[in-house]
C-alpha cells in the first residue's frame, strides 16, 4: 500500500483535473462528444445496472484512477481480505464479512464451519418461532420481535427488514430499539404484550451502554407486567461475541447466537445479527440475501478493474473528494422501502473512512471520507434538492431506482417515481442557462427587464455528477448485492487513502466522558469539575429537575 501523498498517480490526477477544469470540460459536453458514452460507462450484474456515465470523467480520468488503485496495491489488498489476513491492523483481526456469505477456499476452514453452524442454529430457532413451537411464558406463540442494539447491531438489520417488508411473514411484527432515550423503548413497548414478545439483545461487545440500558428496561417491563422470572429465557435471546457477558445478563447459553471478532459491527448484518431479518422474512429469504452479497463478492474479487463496480464507485468517490473538492455525497433511493438505506450507509461509510491517520501511523495529508447523507426520493426534492441544484457546494449523488414495483396495480404511479429519479440526475447534469431561463420568462409574457432580472435567480449551473443504480426489482438477492457493493466500495477507498476501514477509535472518547458526566448529573453537589459550559449545562439540568 502506498500513501496517496507519495503516489505518482495522485500527482498526475491532480494535474489532469486542472486540465479538465481549464478546458471547461463538462459532463454534458462529454455526452455531446460521445454518443456511446452510456454504453461505455455502465456495468450490469445479475438484476442490477450501474450507470456511471453522468460523471465528470473521461476515459483518461478513469485510466489514471486505475493507475492510482494499482499503485496503492488494491489487487493485493483484495486478496489479503479474502485470505483472512489481519487487515484490521490496530485490532489485529481479519475483516472477513465475505466469509459470512460464501465458503472461502483460501481462508481457514474454521471460519466456514463456524458460519454454517450458526446459520443452522438461526434456522432451527426461526423455524420454532414461525411454527409456534417456541412459546412465551403463558404458552402463546411469539408475535412481536424487539431487537435491542445500536450501530451495526441495529442499522443493518433494521434497514434490510424495512426493505424486505414485501416478504414479511404474517403474524410477526418486528421493531428495533436503539436509542438510550427511554422514550424509544417505552413507545415500542406500548405496542407489545409480555406474553408474546421476544427480545433479541444484539451487541457484539455486550458492553454498549445503550443496549445494556434498554435490555434492562425491557426486562423490568417484562417482570412488571406479569412476566414469569423463571421463564425469562423464553423471551430474551442474545447475539454476541462476548458469551460470558451475555450469560451474566441472564441469557441461557443455548439462546446465545455467536458472533466473532473477525466481523466488524457495521459489516455484521450477514451474521446472527441478521436474526431479526430471518425472523421477519424467513431463513429462505435471508439465505437469498447472502447469495446476493456473494454475487457482489465474486464480482469484486474477479472482475477486471475496468468493469468492477465497487472499484469504480470507490475511485469516483476518491476523485471527487481528493481532486474536485466535494466534501459530501448524497444517497437518494427512489424507493420508500429503502428509506433507511442512507442511515445504514452513514455508519458503513463514515465509521469506516472517518480517519486521519494512515495504517503506518503517519498523518494522512489528503482529504478522506465524504459526509454521507440523503433520504428517500421523491421527498428530498421538496426539501434539500434545492441546495443540490443551486447551492454553492459540489455534491455528487447516488440515485437508486427500482424498475418493477411490488405494487403492480400502481405501476402508473411507480412510473412517476422513476421519471422523477431520472429527471433529477438529468437536471443536475444539464442545469439551466440564464438564456434558457430568460427565454422561458419571455414566452410566459414577462417584459424584458424583469425577465432579465429574474432569470439570474433561475440559473441552475448543472455539471453535477451522479451514479444511478437500477434494480430490476427490490428482492433479497438484489438487495444483498447492492449492500455488498457499497461495503466493497468503502474498502477500495480505504486502500487508496491508506487507512484502516475496520477500526473506530474515534467513538471511544465520547463514551468515556459520558460516564463521567453521568456521575456528575447524579451527584448531590454543584458541578465545577469540567469546563464552564459543561458545568453550566449540568447545573441547569439539576436545577430544573
Ligand atoms: O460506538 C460504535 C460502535 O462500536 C459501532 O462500531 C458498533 O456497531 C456499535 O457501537 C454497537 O456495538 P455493539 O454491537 O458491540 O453493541
Amino acid at each position: 500500500m502506498t500513501s496517496p501523498s507519495r503516489s505518482k498517480a495522485w500527482q498526475k490526477l491532480a494535474s489532469h483535473y486542472l486540465n479538465l477544469h481549464q478546458n471547461g470540460t463538462t459532463i454534458a459536453s462529454l455526452f455531446k462528444a460521445d454518443k456511446s458514452r452510456f454504453d461505455q460507462l455502465q456495468c450490469q450484474l445479475d438484476g442490477l445496472l450501474f450507470d456511471y456515465s453522468k460523471n465528470l470523467v473521461t476515459g483518461d480520468t478513469l485510466a489514471r484512477l486505475r493507475d492510482l488503485a494499482d499503485e496503492a496495491g488494491l489487487r493485493d489488498a483484495i486478496a489479503a481480505m479474502y485470505r483472512g489476513d489481519k487487515i484490521n491492523t490496530t485490532e489485529e483481526r481479519p475483516a472477513l464479512h465475505v466469509a459470512l456469505r460464501t465458503p472461502l477456499k483460501d481462508a481457514d476452514p474454521a471460519f466456514n464451519a463456524a458460519v454454517n453452524k450458526t446459520l443452522a442454529q438461526m434456522e432451527a430457532f426461526a423455524d420454532k418461532v414461525h411454527s409456534g413451537a417456541w412459546t412465551g411464558y403463558t404458552g402463546q406463540a411469539i408475535d412481536t420481535i424487539i431487537n435491542i442494539g445500536i450501530g451495526g447491531s441495529d442499522l443493518g438489520p433494521a434497514m434490510v427488514t424495512a426493505a424486505l417488508q414485501h416478504w414479511q411473514l404474517p403474524g410477526i411484527r418486528t421493531f428495533f430499539v436503539s436509542n438510550v432515550d427511554p422514550a424509544h423503548m417505552r413507545m415500542t413497548l406500548s405496542n407489545a404484550s409480555p406474553e408474546t414478545t421476544l427480545f433479541i439483545i444484539a451487541s457484539k461487545s455486550f458492553s454498549t451502554l445503550e443496549t445494556h440500558q434498554n435490555a434492562a428496561l425491557a426486562r423490568r417491563w417484562y417482570l412488571d407486567n406479569g412476566g414469569d422470572e423463571k421463564q425469562v429465557s423464553k423471551h430474551f435471546v442474545a447475539v454476541s461475541a462476548n458469551v460470558p457477558r451475555a450469560r451474566e445478563f441472564g441469557i441461557a447459553e443455548e439462546n446465545i447466537f455467536p458472533l466473532w471478532d473477525w466481523v466488524g459491527g457495521r459489516y455484521s448484518l450477514w451474521s446472527a445479527i441478521g436474526l431479526p431479518i430471518a425472523l421477519s422474512v424467513g431463513m429462505k429469504q435471508f439465505r437469498a440475501l447472502l447469495a446476493g452479497a456473494r454475487i457482489a463478492d465474486e464480482h469484486f474479487r474477479d472482475a477486471p478493474f475496468e468493469k468492477n463496480i465497487p472499484v469504480i464507485m470507490g475511485l469516483l468517490s476518491v476523485w471527487y473528494g481528493g481532486f474536485v473538492g466535494a466534501t459530501s455525497q448524497v444517497v437518494l433511493p427512489y424507493s420508500q422501502e429503502l428509506h433507511l438505506f442512507p442511515a445504514f450507509l452513514q455508519q458503513l461509510d463514515m465509521e469506516s473512512l472517518g480517519k486521519s491517520v494512515e495504517v503506518d501511523g503517519n498523518r494522512l495529508l489528503v482529504p478522506s471520507g465524504l459526509v454521507i447523507w440523503g433520504s428517500a426520493g421523491t421527498n428530498g426534492q421538496h426539501s434539500f434538492h434545492q441546495l443540490l441544484h443551486q447551492g454553492t457546494h459540489y455534491i455528487p449523488a447516488d440515485f437508486i431506482g427500482i424498475v418493477n414495483s411490488h405494487f403492480e396495480a400502481d405501476t402508473d404511479q411507480h412510473h412517476h417515481l422513476l421519471a422523477n429519479c431520472f429527471s433529477q440526475s438529468q437536471a443536475l447534469m444539464w442545469g439551466k442557462s440564464q438564456r434558457q431561463a430568460f427565454n422561458e420568462l419571455l414566452a410566459q409574457g414577462m417584459a424584458e427587464a424583469p425577465a432579465y432580472a429574474l432569470s439570474k435567480h433561475k440559473v441552475i449551473p448543472g455539471n453535477k455528477p451522479s451514479n444511478t443504480f437500477l434494480l430490476d426489482s427490490l428482492n433479497p438477492q438484489t438487495l444483498g448485492t447492492l449492500i455488498a457493493l457499497y461495503e466493497h466500495k468503502v474498502f477500495v477507498e480505504s486502500v487508496i487513502w491508506h487507512i484502516n476501514a475496520f477500526d473506530q477509535w474515534g467513538v471511544e472518547l465520547g463514551k468515556q466522558l459520558g460516564e463521567k458526566l453521568y456521575g456528575a448529573l447524579k451527584a448531590d453537589t454543584a458541578c465545577d469539575s469540567f469546563d464552564a459550559s459543561t458545568n453550566g449545562l449540568i447545573n441547569h439540568c439539576r436545577g430544573h429537575e
